[in-house]
């Protein structure tokens, strides 16, 4: 059964600089290599779905500028429907200046431009291939009433969702309810939960308001710890050698998405989605980092 998946959600093109070492405020530092690539956390993961075999619609906005092209490039390659992507006259497409240093650790600037744009209509638009959807999956790039509205139409029909809580801000209690899964790493949760304590489990569970909701954790190097009403699980990941963490967390999410819309459990489901966010990190880059479905089914099965 091939995923049906919907991501409503961000297109960034990414400026990403390789450097020894971050620089500190007031300091310049010499870099040792540029790359301009795709990225945003909903393209990426859109990216990171198509690859892993499922039928991908992204719902998004980007300019009318050189760097559109980037996407529709990507998303083409990719084979996900770009159906209801607007070219917005009025808003750049955003860009994401990054720096990565030699252990692999990410600093990240957004400036989201188009992406902030997108309107009702726009989902509205897409409301049949949502409706046809296992899943549809959101995040925090874009204007924060449209993950309230999208989470609102595809819970409406019935279809599964996922808020991947990314970046880190505080979100209206009535759309995180929307939510079947929320996934926040850990600086996302104590936002996303308003809390001063880094108690994963208690944060996680002030998040759940109904019983058949789940918050999954991503833990980094430790795994993903499953957290609902009657579950506390840690779900451990593979050993790999790190190359760059930028969209570890796209490539989960992704993955998860995958996972559940093709039945598999939820402890199934995240291993899945553990597999492929540590692929993505043995690779330099965001969405050209995504493996491929038989690389993650060999580190899944292994
Ligand atoms: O999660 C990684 C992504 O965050 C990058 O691709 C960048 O565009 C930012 O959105």
């Amino acid at each position: 059964m091939t995923a049906k998946i919907v991501i409503v959600g961000s297109f960034n093109t990414d400026l990403t600089s390789y450097l020894d070492r971050m620089p500190r405020p007031g300091e310049t530092v010499g870099g040792d290599k540029f790359v301009t690539g795709p990225g945003g956390k909903g393209s990426n993961q859109a990216v990171a779905a198509a690859r892993l075999g499922a039928d991908v619609t992204f719902i998004g906005r980007v300019g009318q500028d050189v760097f559109a092209k980037l996407a529709y490039d990507i998303w083409e390659a990719e084979g996900v429907n770009t159906d209801y992507v607007i070219q917005d006259p009025d808003h750049a497409t955003g860009v994401a200046p990054i720096f990565v240093d030699s252990s692999g650790e990410n600093m990240i600037v957004v400036v989201l431009g188009a992406n902030l744009n997108i309107q009702q209509s726009d989902i509205d638009s897409a409301k049949d291939i949502i409706a046809d959807a296992d899943v549809l999956m959101v995040q925090l790039e874009i204007n924060h009433d449209m993950v309230g509205y999208a989470l609102q139409v595809a819970k409406d029909m019935g279809v599964t969702t996922i808020l991947n809580p990314a970046p880190a801000a505080e979100l209206p209690e009535d759309y995180v309810k929307l939510a079947d899964y929320i996934t926040p790493n850990e600086t996302e949760l104590e936002t996303l939960s308003r809390s001063d304590s880094d108690d994963v489990i208690a944060n996680a569970k002030s998040l759940l308001t109904t019983d058949s909701q789940t918050v999954v954790v991503t833990m980094g190097s430790q795994g993903a710890q499953i957290v609902t009403q009657d579950q506390e699980q840690m779900i451990g990941t593979f050993n790999v050698d790190v190359v760059d963490t930028t969209g570890a967390g796209d490539a989960f999410n992704g993955g998860l998405a995958v996972g559940l819309a093709e039945g598999k459990s939820l402890e199934e489901a995240v291993k899945f989605a553990n597999a492929t966010a540590a692929l993505c990190v043995t690779k330099p880059g965001t969405a050209p980092s995504m493996p491929q479905r038989s690389d993650v089914d060999t580190l899944y099965k292994s």
